[in-house]
């Protein structure tokens, strides 16, 4: 894996294979066209060292500063490394200086143009040096466990300039954030012969126990004895029996408040007995997006001793077609009591959630987070980057708001009152799904609303576009799991731990 240091000194004599700066665009209002970019904060040694004409080279080579933009200049011996890379980062906000994301994107996009480097050296942790940080790592990752041929190894080590005092620690906790990520995208990317739910619940259980965390795994039988009606209805159809996995960080001696952290572990979504057309039906190995988010969180939490309690609760199942599968007009008892009527086995996450939800809700937690790939009306509504958070109105806002801040979009969406109506069953307390096709992803918020107690504060992430990426490479994003939204719940639990 990448190593990545902290490192203060000049990136001109700097020991290395190559150094990394970042361009901005020209500013707007410069008349007269030929208007070249500008070098962004952080490599002023750089531009000395080529006397002044850094620029105009760059632009010579094409350089724009546009976002992702990566334009290579051998060195020739003018700085120590024989490779100077630079790296777009887009225009700059209101206050004329990159912004996190663009930093993250920037240094992410130079992470993957240096692939087959031995050692790079950064000017844009003197910008923003977390941002630099979890954008090298992330985009470093790669998934090349099924590859006999691996291709070009990823950069060997990225050295973070910056004056910052407690410059290590800023580096080690984004290193942190960052491995995090890039254990969920490697949950995602295992494909779901080799992710099932007994595995899942096995690494889930490997990963906390590292940590420290309590660990309990309910199984088949267990999930049966206990009442979960819609795991064992949802997983039944499976010879991958279910799992519940339970994961307990104490936050330390004086939490400063309870989290119950809820991820939907579909390991494979075939829709079931009302089966999935086959058309990029491979796309739901990521159907358990939410549950690799929510247990990477928790470990997290751990590593970083934050005093905040968490304690996720992970359903996980298979949805397939058989004999012994659920089908359409089943009615499901539910964990807590509640009885659905099925009217599609393919919104199956719901039913495992209920479940979930009612059981972490029994740990009378501050605030219940749970995040899922639940609808394709969240595709539609919101496209594939931006997750709808639904929920309690003013902690929704601060979910959506960190999502933001952390460079993983998040919109707040309504629970409209009207649609609950469409959730009535002809024999049952309610259908798992409406009868029409508007506002899907928000009839699935009010259906999980359902199984949360009256007054529980809480907040549901539909992350079926964000959490998985199928188009080429961006900034710190490669194809498949992006290991959304791991930073969105570490800036969440950071804000709890911090501010209650
Ligand atoms: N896992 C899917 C949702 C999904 C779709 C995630 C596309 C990622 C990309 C979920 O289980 C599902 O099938 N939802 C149905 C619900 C419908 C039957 C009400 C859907 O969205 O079509
Ligand atoms: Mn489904
Ligand atoms: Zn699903």
């Amino acid at each position: 894996m990448t190593e990545l240091h902290a490192a203060s000194g000049s990136a001109a004599d700097a020991e290395a294979d190559a150094v990394v700066i970042g361009l901005l665009p020209a500013a707007d209002a410069e008349p007269g066209g030929n208007a070249h970019p500008r070098l962004a904060p952080g490599a002023a040694e750089v531009d000395a060292a080529f006397d002044g004409e850094l620029v105009a080279l760059l632009a010579l080579a094409g350089a724009t500063g546009k976002a992702d933009e990566i334009v290579k200049l051998p060195t020739r011996g003018v700085l120590a490394a024989a490779l100077l890379v630079a790296v777009g980062l887009g225009k700059p906000g209101q206050d004329g200086s990159p912004g996190a994301d663009q930093v993250r994107r920037g240094a992410g996009s130079a992470a993957r143009a240096l692939a087959g480097t031995g050692r790079a050296v950064s000017t844009l942790g003197r910008i923003d040096l977390a941002a630099a940080a979890e954008g090298a790592l992330l985009g470093a990752y790669t998934f090349s466990v099924y590859k006999a041929t691996a291709g070009r190894a990823p950069v060997g080590r990225v050295d973070l300039l910056s004056d910052a005092e407690d410059a290590t620690d800023v580096v080690r906790r984004a290193a942190a954030v960052a491995t995090a990520v890039r254990t969920a995208r490697d949950l995602v990317n295992t494909p779901p012969n080799d992710l099932f739910p007994e595995s899942f619940a096995t690494r889930a259980r490997e990963l906390a126990e590292a940590a420290g965390l309590e660990v309990e795994v309910l199984d088949d039988v267990a999930l049966a004895e206990g009442g979960f009606g819609g795991l064992i209805g949802v997983g039944g159809g499976s010879s991958r029996q279910p799992r519940l996995v339970r994961l307990h960080w104490s936050g330390g001696a004086a939490p400063r408040a309870k989290v119950a952290l809820i991820g939907k572990g579909i390991t494979f979504d075939t829709g079931g007995i009302s089966i999935k057309p086959a058309a990029n039906m491979d796309h739901m190995t990521s159907d358990m997006s939410g549950a690799a988010a929510v247990i990477v969180a928790t470990v997290l939490a751990a590593q970083l001793e934050l005093p905040v309690a968490v304690t996720a609760t992970v359903p996980m199942a298979e949805n397939m077609p058989s004999d012994t599968a659920y089908r359409p007009g089943d009615v499901l008892q539910m964990y807590g009591g509640k009885t659905v009527e099925v009217l599609n086995t393919d919104a199956e996450g719901r039913l495992v959630l209920a479940d979930a939800i009612v059981r972490a809700a029994e740990d009378s937690p501050d605030y219940l987070v749970e995040t899922s790939t639940l609808t394709g009306a969240q595709q539609v509504a919101l496209g594939l980057r931006t997750a709808g958070v639904m929920g309690t109105e003013e902690f929704r806002d601060r979910v959506a708001a960190h999502g933001r801040a952390v460079g993983e979009d998040a919109w707040a969406m309504p629970l409209p009152e009207h649609l609950r109506a469409d959730l009535d069953s002809r024999v049952a307390d309610l259908a798992n799904v409406i009868n029409n096709r508007w506002g899907g992803m928000l009839a699935a918020g009010i259906f999980l609303r359902e199984f949360v107690p009256d007054g529980l504060t809480w907040a549901h992430i539909d992350i079926a576009g964000p959490s998985f990426h199928s188009g080429g490479p961006y900034g710190y994003t490669g194809k498949g799991g992006t290991g959304v939204p791991v930073r969105t719940l570490a800036a969440l639990l950071t804000d709890i731990a911090e501010n209650g």
